[in-house]
Formats: structure tokens, sequence, C-alpha cells
């Protein structure tokens, strides 16, 4: 059985949630103008785009004509650290932004918005982090990559949702005990399929946190022929009830691969544009947010990652502000938890393609 702590965990620092911001309605045509533009700029500015899947759909099929690519957290960062251009414009979250920096010193790194923060990284202050580590200085220090660099550069590992399995279950083995941050969801999912010793910090994610388990089990009736997709950061009753737990990535591939006609999908909406793109047959609906009586915040919309648009994606090239900085001190700690990160990955696929299981 597991060793788990509870008493001794922090709350997660209450965050404040922005309106979802909205964008002026472009016209097919003015869209397509403006991509031109775009196209063009990148062009001069010697940049690529790199676009997280929960950004409008617009970007998405931006920056996958311009060379540029969609992908979950731990792809954007393997695509950002292989390109030779000059300058990387993230669209996404700030921590996007930050593990680009981090991986890629000698290169710029632009956001549209450099206020499009995550409520996973808010929640988890560097101070009370730090000192949550030193009461437990025998643990071994996995965070999310949802976190600050600060956060980063107080770690051990590193892991996004498409690799904190395989991590925690190879430090298990060695026997190390783990405190882990910031999500509370994710961590006791890892720990329950893991097995691991795991302090958890309280920490959740604002979009996902609002999927509701019972409302979920009434849809799931509805539509017995549905799979039910869940990103981990969702909370314990709803993963519960479905038949696939992963990253944005895992989520799109079994939409893309398995049989089912129809899919109750727990993320942010940003994801069906490459589910549609992908399985155009097939039917998806959003997992609810509100229960009875009920209201949602973000409605399965992630505000932060709103906050890009083909509008300030434009502005930010054209003058080059909104520029990504990072203390050296900082970087030379936080690059060593990512890159071990990368390394495992790059380890655990090749061992996976040995084994035919990729
Ligand atoms: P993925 O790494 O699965 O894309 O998740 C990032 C994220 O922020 C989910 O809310
Ligand atoms: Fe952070 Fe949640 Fe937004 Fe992902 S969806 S960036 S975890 S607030």
């Amino acid at each position: 059985m597991t060793d788990f702590h509870p008493n001794s965990i922090p709350s997660g620092t209450q965050v404040e949630v922005p309106p979802h911001p909205v964008w002026p309605e472009l016209t097919p045509g003015e869209r397509e103008k403006l991509k031109v533009r775009i196209k063009r700029l990148l062009a001069e500015r010697d940049a690529v785009l790199v676009a997280h899947y929960y950004t409008d759909s617009g970007l998405q099929e931006l920056a996958e004509e311009s060379g540029g690519c969609v992908a979950d957290s731990l792809e954007m960062a393997r695509f950002g650290a292989a390109q030779t251009a000059s300058t990387l414009v993230v669209c996404g979250v700030r921590f996007m932004g930050e593990t680009a920096k981090i991986l890629n010193p000698e290169k710029r790194i632009l956001m549209p918005d450099l206020k499009a923060t995550c409520s996973l990284d808010e929640g988890c202050p560097a101070t009370a982090f730090g000192q949550f580590c030193d009461q437990h200085p025998d643990h071994t220090v996995v965070v999310y990559a949802n976190t600050s660099a600060e956060v980063k550069a107080r770690s051990d590992w590193v892991v996004t949702s498409g690799i904190a399995l395989p991590i925690v279950k190879h430090l298990h083995a060695q026997g190390e005990k783990i405190l882990w941050a910031p999500d509370k969801h994710l961590g006791r999912y890892v720990q329950k399929v893991t097995g691991a010793d795991m302090l958890l910090w309280q920490g959740s994610c604002v979009v996902h946190e609002e999927f509701k388990s019972v409302a979920l089990a009434r849809i799931r009736k509805l539509h017995p022929k549905a799979a039910v997709l869940v990103h981990p950061e969702s909370p314990e009753q709803v993963i519960d009830q479905a038949d696939v737990v992963g990253s944005t990535t895992a989520l799109i591939k079994a939409v893309h691969e398995m049989d089912n006609p129809e899919f109750i999908v727990a993320t942010d909406g940003g994801i069906f544009h490459k589910m549609k793109q992908l399985a155009p047959g097939k039917i998806l609906i959003e997992a609810p947010t509100a229960g009875e009586g009920a209201t949602c915040q973000s409605c399965a919309h992630c505000p932060w990652m709103g906050m890009n648009a083909l509008q300030n994606l434009e502005q930010v090239l054209m003058r080059c502000d909104n520029e990504i900085v990072i203390a050296p001190e900082i970087r030379e700690k936080a690059v060593l938890p990512i890159q071990r990160m990368l390394d495992f990955a790059k380890a655990h696929q090749l061992a996976m393609k040995d084994q035919g299981n990729a």
C-alpha cells in the first residue's frame, strides 16, 4: 500500500480568474489577410510559431501552415529546442515561454501577451514552495511544467502530463520519496497509479477543477457508445469515469484511433480543433462544467490561453516587445531538471519502441 502524508500538506494560494478575453470578430477575408501579414512578419523576423492545442484555431492553423508546431507542453519544449530560427513566438501560457527560454537562452522568445499565466503556476509561489522543500530535505522534488522558472530551479525533476507516470514510476522503483507540486489532482492520480510515496502541494487548474462528476455520469448514460477522455488535472471522481486519462496529445490520439463514434471530452475546448481535423466523422461532446444549479467561471476555456489571438500575435511581431527574460542564475538551475525530463523522455520512447509499444 502507498505511504501518503495528508497532514503536512501546504494549501495552494488562491488565484483570481480573469474574465475570458473577447476579441473583435474577423470576417473570413480579414482573417486570411491578417494571416498573410503575420507569415511575412515571421519570415522577416526569422521567427517560428510554437502553439498549444488550447489556443485559438486560427493560431493553430497558422502555426502549422508556417512551419511551426501545435503540440502539448512536452512537445512544445522539444520542438522549440530543435529549431534553428533565432526567435520563437510561443502562443500559450507563460510557463511555456519560460521553458523555451530556459532551453534556448541564445534565442529571443516572444509571447503575444506576457500576462497569460496559469492557475497552477500562480498558486505555487517560489518562496512558499522553497519552505515546503526545506521542510522535507529527504524527498526528491518533482514539479509539473506548469510552474515558474524559480520553482523549477528548486526542483530535481520537471514533468509534463505526458511523461509524469513513467518518471514517477522510475523514481519510486529507486526507492525515492517524492515531493510533488503544484497540481493536487494530477499528483493524486500519479500517486494512485504508481504507488509512490508522495507529498502533494494543494494547487489546481481552475479550468479542469470545474468538471462535474454527477453531471458527467448522467451524460454517459445518454451516450452509452461514447468513450470518456479526461485530462489528469481533473478531479478524482471525473478521472474515475474515464476510458482514457492522458495529456492533450494522448486524448487527441484516442479520438483518432479508437473505434467509438462519440467522445465525451474533459479538457479545454480548444483541443476540439485538432480532434475534428484528425477525426472529422467523430462526434465530440464537451464534458459538463456546471452541475445542477452551479455556474462555471471558465467553462472549459482557459482564460489565459484565450489571451493569445491573431491580432496580438501580429502586434508582438511588429513591435518585438513581450520578450521573456530569465535571470541567468535561475536559468542555470532550472535547465537541469527540464533537460533531465527531456533525456528521460527520449530514452523512454526508445525503450518503448524496442518493446514494440510505440
Ligand atoms: P499538456 O501538457 O497535456 O498539453 O497540458 C498542459 C496544460 O496546461 C493542460 O491544462
Ligand atoms: Fe493552467 Fe489550467 Fe490553463 Fe492549463 S488549462 S494553462 S493548467 S489554467
